[in-house]
């Protein structure tokens, strides 16, 4: 009897489960595999031309995937970041360090040889997103793919976008108006483990932080002259810097545990810990004692999953580019 009272709840579960799924896909979800059959190939192509492009430039791994974020972000994951012209979202200040342009103009030109007309730009960077942590020695996942390429992209938009000097409550209600969660933003921070940013956005930390002619006290001080060496006062305001001392070229949870010691690199890095949730899931992620654990590789797929169905279009909605950098219309 016991037996078969939780197999009929376990029967109902699923039903409720499936009911859930076939609902959420009527109303124009992503799914897994939805080019099986009209574009098999675009997975191996996008992960090729990733693969060859990091290869040249191990840079563009972090680069594709803050590029995947920054889209995201803006109008939801429908490759507006990758619309080229004026005061466009590509353009505006917060894309500073954004490469990887070629490498998915490149794997598109490939894609449309073989399917035109078929696969979006805008899953084929979430693909190019996916396949740059595996290449940085991250764990991989499904990338869930059917979004729609948009017709809009305004440089103005990017104010949507967290910043590096932001307070941890500010960057916690724009996770939030994307249905990010702080779980999701801790995670979602900790692809800085591949990423560099340049002297620019922090060395104000350094030398007069806030007019008091003293260092951010955040700064661990055995930390400070090795920052300070990397960005001299005065010095090339465009030279970059690793945001995971040590552990720049490997996907790993080194990051979280270098912002618990104090040395997180951007302020919005070092004032995760200044957030009493941010702090427990930093704390998590990095393997602290005495707190249990959270896997990194587990918790990021995850959030990277849930940013990609950001504001999706999907359905008849926008389009399906000929060329990632330009719409339809206007070619
Ligand atoms: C595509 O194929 C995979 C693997 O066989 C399967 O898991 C997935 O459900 C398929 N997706 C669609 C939309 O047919
Ligand atoms: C990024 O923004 C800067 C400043 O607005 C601009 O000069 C630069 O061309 C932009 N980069 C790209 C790739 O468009
Ligand atoms: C530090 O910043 C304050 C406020 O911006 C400024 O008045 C002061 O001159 C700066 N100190 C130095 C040494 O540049
Ligand atoms: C500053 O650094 C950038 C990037 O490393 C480099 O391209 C540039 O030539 C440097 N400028 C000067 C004046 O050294």
């Amino acid at each position: 009897m016991m037996m078969m009272s939780s197999f009929n709840k376990m029967h109902i579960l699923l039903c409720l489960l499936l009911a859930t799924q076939l609902t959420t896909m009527a109303q124009g979800q992503t799914q897994i595999g939805f080019y099986n059959t009209t574009c098999p190939t675009f997975q191996t192509i996008v992960q090729a031309t990733v693969q060859s492009a990091f290869r040249t430039n191990p840079a563009v791994a972090a680069g594709l995937l803050r590029m995947f974020f920054h889209d995201c972000f803006v109008l939801g994951c429908d490759a507006s970041i990758l619309l080229s012209g004026t005061s466009t979202e590509r353009t505006a200040p917060p894309n500073l360090s954004l490469v990887g342009f070629e490498v998915i103009d490149a794997a598109k030109t490939q894609i449309e040889t073989v399917c035109p007309g078929v696969v979006s730009c805008a899953d084929i960077l979430a693909l190019a997103a996916r396949d740059s942590v595996v290449l940085t020695g991250g764990t991989t996942w499904q990338v869930p793919t059917g979004r729609r390429d948009g017709l809009v992209s305004q440089a103005s938009d990017t104010v949507n976008l967290p910043g590096f000097n932001e307070p941890i409550s500010a960057q916690i209600s724009k996770f939030a108006d994307k249905n990010l969660n702080t779980q999701d933003l801790v995670a979602l921070v900790g692809g800085h483990t591949i990423g560099t940013a340049a002297c620019a956005v922090f060395s104000y930390r350094l030398y007069n932080f806030s007019g008091t002619n003293q260092p951010d006290p955040d700064i661990n001080p055995t930390f400070l002259p090795q920052l300070r060496a990397l960005c001299p006062n005065g010095g090339n305001a465009s030279t970059r810097v690793a945001l995971d001392t040590g552990s720049v070229n490997g996907f790993d949870t080194s990051y979280f545990v270098n912002v618990r010691n104090g040395r997180g690199v951007l302020e919005s890095d070092a004032k995760l810990l200044s957030n009493p949730t941010t702090k427990a899931f930093v704390q998590k992620f990095s393997g602290a004692m005495g707190v249990p654990a959270l896997r990194f590789d587990v918790e990021f797929a995850r959030s990277m999953v849930k940013l990609g169905n950001t504001e999706l279009k999907t359905g008849s909605q926008g389009e399906i580019r000929r060329v990632c950098s330009a719409i339809n219309r206007s070619q």
